[in-house]
């Protein structure tokens, strides 16, 4: 039987910490081999998304299939089907708070592992669909004392900053006057926008800040500068998918500035708790696992 499930359900059935558990275990079981995952099916210059993951220990599956619009709101729509071996009881989840938890959840799991354990200052570059669970999952892992939003919308930064308010009550939260002032005293900078080229220069980091950029998932697209990927220790989702889409990746590969074999899986690192680099970056396009580990989530508790 098919049921359906939107996104308000969801969102009430899977809180921000919940997810990142989740897709913390997803990751690593990715890194044991434990799915069956092929690289994205790309349509349409990369305006439809198919995404097929099967999780062998549990032999249940998800389909997630997208659209992505990015003049349209929201601009992800489509559907995560959630299907299972020993029942007959399929989902048809609606994937935008899907797309929204396990991609706040990836950054939540990296920035956990990889940011400095009193980082409470977060830059957030994107104000779009992605920007508030971007900052909830950040927040879940380093409760934060201050917010600075940069966006190239000035409606969209307001908004964001609105809602954070109430998110995060006791932070300073405001619109940054520019990249620069986001960066000046930030120790961990989110990426969530649709830029085509780098978002800022390395010299405008802190060493120790640690960075998150999940925007750029093709070639065309671009938020981290060469000079930060040479220097930093990366980690990323998934080395195929980030060597097939992620355009800041795949141009610091090309250019020589990034060895393609120094690209760290996230599950490999949660599996051996690296030594904290000085500079880290975690690049994800998002993967099918993800997917899978709130919808998994979503089928456990929707009865
Ligand atoms: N890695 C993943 O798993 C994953 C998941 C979902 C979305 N995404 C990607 O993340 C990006 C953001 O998604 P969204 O749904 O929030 O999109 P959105 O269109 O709602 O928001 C993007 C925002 O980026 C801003 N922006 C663009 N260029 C900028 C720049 N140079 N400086 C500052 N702001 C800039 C836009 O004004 C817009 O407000 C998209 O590229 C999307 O495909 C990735």
């Amino acid at each position: 039987m098919n049921r359906t499930v939107d996104s308000d359900t969801v969102f009430g059935l899977v809180e921000m910490p919940d997810a990142i558990e989740a897709v913390r275990s997803a990751f690593v079981d990715f890194e044991l081999g434990e799915f069956e995952m092929p690289t994205r099916l790309s349509l349409g210059e990369s305006r439809f998304l198919v995404m097929p993951t099967y999780h062998r220990p549990t032999g249940s599956a998800v389909v997630k299939s997208l659209s992505l619009n990015f003049d349209r709101t929201p601009p992800i729509s489509g559907t995560v089907t959630w299907v299972e071996l020993a029942t007959v009881n399929n989902l048809v989840i609606e994937a935008e708070a899907v797309t929204a938890l396990r991609t706040g959840a990836a950054v939540g799991v990296a920035t956990d592992l990889l940011a400095a354990p009193d980082a409470s200052r977060l830059a957030m570059f994107g104000a779009g669909a992605q920007a508030y669970y971007q900052v909830q999952a950040v927040h879940a892992v380093r409760p934060l004392t201050q917010v600075k939003v940069v966006d190239l919308d000035p409606v969209r930064a307001d908004n964001l900053v609105a809602s954070l308010k109430t998110l995060l009550p006791d932070a300073a939260v405001r619109v940054a006057a520019d990249g620069a002032d986001a960066l000046a005293d930030a120790d961990i900078v989110n990426c969530a926008t649709t830029a085509r080229s780098p978002l800022f220069s390395i010299d405008a980091l802190a060493p120790s800040a640690h960075v998150n950029a999940i925007g750029a998932f093709k070639p065309g697209m671009r938020e981290l500068p060469n000079e930060l990927l040479a220097a930093a220790t990366v980690f990323v989702d998934d080395q195929a998918s980030v060597l097939a889409e992620a355009g800041d990746v795949i141009e610091a590969v090309g250019s020589g500035f990034v060895n393609a074999d120094d690209l760290v899986p996230i599950g490999r690192a949660l599996r051996q708790s690296p030594r904290r680099a000085a500079r880290t970056v975690f690049k994800s396009v998002g993967i099918a696992a993800q997917d899978w580990a709130v919808a998994h989530l979503v089928a456990r508790r929707s009865g």
